[in-house]
């Protein structure tokens, strides 16, 4: 409930945001185009648009906020239909990216029920780790001796869609490009240009750079049958220079007109933008891509608030959620299968995982997850989501709701010990007051099966083990009863109108 006033700037990468309050206490929000780093002479005659801003009001809080967002994207921006699950081998291999092994990976992950396989960073030029390779856009011949085709052929009869990964606007200083280029980075005279990540940004503004990238992306997307691109984006840009002026405003140009150019080249590949670490998750960059990737951190206990922070602004098919292994590559936690599968459920689902040397517990948990991201993709990539208040702060509630509000699956997430003795019950939203829900347990972690019989903390409501159909008023008034849950576990509610 309450006032919002929101906004979202349409512009990719650095940018600069200033929250006032005025004498006269106001507020005062300006979003905009960085000062530090842009520098333009207009000629005579000539004109300069300034990135615009979406922008509203609303009176009832910040879910009418984000579906107004939701709303925008889906009705002026996102392609029609519904988004693949995808394999993406980063986390398996790492740059260790072998022709074999990958083909190993891509039949695992179509067993487990990937629609489309993503090969990452790794296949290309003396890319053996984050020191080397970037601007040598020709396939490594000891990784894949007979190109990538022919792993492109592999995972194309296994049925699966085939992406790969790519960071266009990146160059090692151990590469072939820097070595014949020096003069390409995007720096200042008198400065030492600064690498982030071990690498440089090659500057777009040099017609020769924009070219050469041009014509090496235009070969990787024309003369291979690539359905999908993971652009990757890792650093930001400091001190960018092109001839002696700041130039951040002129790269970020550049970099629409590359990517604009390859959208209209190519019109049936995806694009997914990764990730935030170059500021590239906003509404201008999405007019040209699918897909979002949040953060490398996907642990699935952060993955939850780092998605419930996404869902403010953009809508669940464009947010990127893959199920991990069980030891998180970014954090060595360890959750259960049911965790990582539900917490992946809600976005454009993926495994990132090795599915090789997983056992065959894991590999079950897998394809049960992916499966049941199937079965509701269509309300959960088409639907209302609502974020639903819970007093304890431990626990995290969303869901999605059919737009005929028919169906709907809502999600309870136990981050912490709670802090209270009892839960509050669940109160759904987005239902029709006046219809009667069929309620179901879809998922739920073991442990509330056991410590019956006297351990009042475990005590299920009659809900979970016994069938109920209930008014859509009764679910949004009154709620569900809750259990205690433990720690890093959660439970599944489908609700299907009768
Ligand atoms: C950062 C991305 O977020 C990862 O998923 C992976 O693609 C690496 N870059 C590869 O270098």
């Amino acid at each position: 409930s309450g006032d919002v006033y929101f906004g979202a700037l349409r512009r990719t990468g650095n940018f600069s945001g200033v929250v006032e309050q005025t004498p006269y206490g106001e507020t005062l929000v300006q979003l905009g185009l960085n000062a530090h780093d842009f520098c333009l002479k207009l000629q005579a005659g000539e004109t300069f648009t300034s990135p615009a801003i979406i922008c509203g009001y609303s009176n009832s809080g910040f879910e009418t906020m984000s579906h107004n967002l939701h709303n925008f994207a889906k009705d002026f921006i996102l392609r029609a239909g519904l988004r693949p699950v995808l394999y993406n081998s980063w986390e398996a291999t790492e740059f260790g990216v072998t022709c074999e092994e990958q083909k190993k990976l891509a039949k695992r992950a179509q067993e487990l029920g990937a629609e489309l396989f993503v090969v990452d960073d790794g296949w290309f030029g003396e890319r053996n780790g984050i020191e080397n390779g970037l601007g040598d856009w020709y396939v490594n011949e000891e990784k894949f001796p007979n190109g990538i085709d022919e792993l492109i052929k592999e995972v194309k009869s296994l049925g699966l869609l085939f992406g790969i990964w790519v960071e266009p606007e990146m160059i090692n200083p151990d590469s072939d490009l820097y070595r014949a280029h020096p003069d390409w980075v995007l720096a200042l005279p008198g400065y030492t240009p600064l690498t982030g990540r071990h690498q440089f940004v090659l500057n777009l503004n040099i017609p020769e750079a924009f070219d050469y990238l041009l014509e090496r992306m235009s070969w990787l997307l024309g003369e291979h049958a690539v359905d999908y691109v993971k652009w990757d984006m890792n650093r930001e840009l400091v001190q960018p220079g092109h001839q002696g002026r700041a130039a951040a405003d002129a790269q970020t140009r550049q970099f629409y007109r590359l990517l604009d150019t390859l959208v209209a080249r190519f019109p049936h590949i995806e694009f997914e933008s990764c990730s935030s670490g170059g500021g590239r998750i906003d509404y201008e960059v999405l007019k040209r891509s699918h897909r979002f990737w949040a953060s490398d951190n996907n642990d699935a206990l952060e993955r939850n608030t780092i998605q419930r922070g996404m869902s403010y602004f953009f809508p669940p098919e464009v947010m990127g959620a893959h199920i991990g292994n069980r030891h998180c590559h970014a954090t060595f936690r360890q959750h259960s299968i049911a965790f990582r599968g539900l917490t992946a459920l809600f976005g454009h689902m993926g495994l990132e995982l090795d599915p090789v040397s997983a056992d065959e517990e894991e590999r079950a948990g897998y394809r049960k997850y992916a499966a049941l991201h199937k079965q509701w993709r269509d309300v959960i990539h088409h639907g209302v989501q609502w974020r639903i208040d819970m007093p304890d702060a431990t626990t995290l509630a969303h869901g999605v709701v059919s737009p005929d509000e028919a169906q709907a699956i809502f999600l309870v997430s136990q981050l912490a010990m709670p802090d209270y003795t009892l839960m509050a019950p669940l109160r759904l939203a987005g239902l029709e007051a006046s219809a009667r829900y069929q309620v179901t347990l879809l998922d739920h972690p073991n442990i509330q099966i056991t410590g019956e019989g006297g351990h009042t903390m475990r005590k299920l409501p009659a809900w979970m083990t016994t069938p109920q159909t209930v008014s859509g008023e009764w679910l949004q008034q009154a709620g569900l009863a809750l259990p205690i849950l433990d720690p890093e576990s959660a439970i599944l509610i489908g609700l299907q109108r009768v």
